[in-house]
């Protein structure tokens, strides 16, 4: 990225000039990267300020021009477990007079195949399921849910930001019509994301005032953080399937010690079908405030979402957890460089933190 701070300081929109011109190379070649780790085309990404972004303009842009072309607006189906990012943007549509259903996963966050089956309408043009969630890391049937969307030619939207160089992805070939990832998850810079596309989806712009990006994003790229996003993705991808292995080896070993130490902690969501980094755990019958300000000089950990502002996590709720549950809960992540001697220092600070408030209540 450094370069394209100060050295190369072109607009990629300023043809005329030579500056302007590198800028749109660099863009150009960073697009065909990020296209090529995703498996599509160039032309099928947009980039946008990040996955908040790219999950509102998607939403919002494709319900809006569809509802334009049939003169009608029809029904959409999304999961209580979504980040905010698609909620927000789904509930404002419902008072701008569509309908939304939202699911309520099983016990695990997964949904299953006949829940989706049964909210299906007549009018239903719009499903959009996260691929991962943030929290409890699940990992929904992403393809199963794009063919059941598929054959009654509903359009699937998913926001795979904490996918994206995880896990495996699937586009083109049996995912999703549109999808979300942002670059922050992957170790690149904050401010940037994209929303992948594929052909025949018409989307109406939530910004105007300029022709980039086919006019569906207007506003000058940021070229050292598309650049960044590029090369975080390329890394990502690189290391992908060892990285994954390690870190659910380590992220198993943390829960065996943690589960060995306190046989009462309950899993958030499913093991099996779950992000390889991501933990979360709730500490039944002790203060979540507590559990929270103990660990906190020594484990940096959260109980819910970074946009959810302290509140108890709507994901949590949605599982079947209480308010107190949901507070006194732990999501855990694990980093590309966490080791075990971190593991065990972690797994001892929150067993003895956990020890502590359970005789300090008795
Ligand atoms: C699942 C999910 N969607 C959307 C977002 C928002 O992404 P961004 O911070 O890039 O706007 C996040 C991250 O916070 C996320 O985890």
């Amino acid at each position: 990225m450094h370069p394209y701070w100060s050295q190369n300081w072109g607009n990629a929109a300023s043809q005329q000039h030579r500056e302007g011109i590198r800028a749109a190379a660099a863009v150009n070649l960073a697009r065909e990267q990020l296209a090529s780790s995703l498996d599509v085309k160039p032309k099928q990404i947009l980039f946008t300020s990040g996955a908040t972004e790219a999950n509102n303009l998607a939403l919002l842009g494709y319900a809006r021009a569809k509802a334009k072309l049939l003169k009608k607006k029809g029904h959409i189906i999304t999961l209580q477990t979504e980040h905010h990012a698609v909620l927000d943007p789904l509930r404002q549509l419902q008072k701008e007079g569509f309908e939304l259903t939202e699911i309520q996963p099983d016990s695990n966050g997964i949904v299953r195949p006949e829940q989706l089956i049964q909210a299906f309408r007549e009018d239903t043009f719009l499903v959009s399921i996260m691929t991962a969630n943030n929290e409890i890391g699940v990992i929904q049937e992403i393809n199963e849910i794009a063919e059941l969307c598929q054959e009654r030619n509903i359009t699937f939207h998913s926001d795979a930001a904490q996918a994206f160089g995880h896990i495996p992805i699937i586009f083109n070939s049996g995912g999703p019509d549109l999808m979300c990832i942002s670059a922050h998850k992957v170790y690149g810079p904050k401010g940037i994301g994209a929303l992948i596309i594929k052909p025949n989806i018409i989307l109406e712009p939530l910004q105007w005032g300029g022709k980039q990006q086919a006019g569906l994003r207007p506003g000058t790229l940021p070229v050292p953080l598309i650049i960044g996003f590029a090369k975080a993705a390329e890394l990502a991808q690189e290391d992908m399937t060892n990285r994954a292995k390690r870190l659910k080896d380590l992220r198993n070993e943390l829960w065996k010690t943690l589960k060995t130490n306190n046989s009462d902690l309950l899993l958030n969501g499913c093991l099996k079908n779950r992000l390889p980094h991501n933990l979360n755990i709730t500490v039944p019958n002790i203060s979540g405030s507590k559990l929270h300000r103990e660990l906190r000089p020594f484990v940096s950990c959260s109980s819910g979402s970074a946009c959810s502002s302290g509140e108890p996590s709507h994901v949590l709720l949605s599982l079947g957890r209480s308010f107190k549950e949901a507070s006194a809960s732990l999501r855990l992540s694990l980093g590309r460089d966490t080791t075990i001697t971190e593991i065990n220092a972690a797994a001892e600070k929150i067993n003895q933190v956990i020890n502590q408030l359970k005789t300090a209540a008795n």
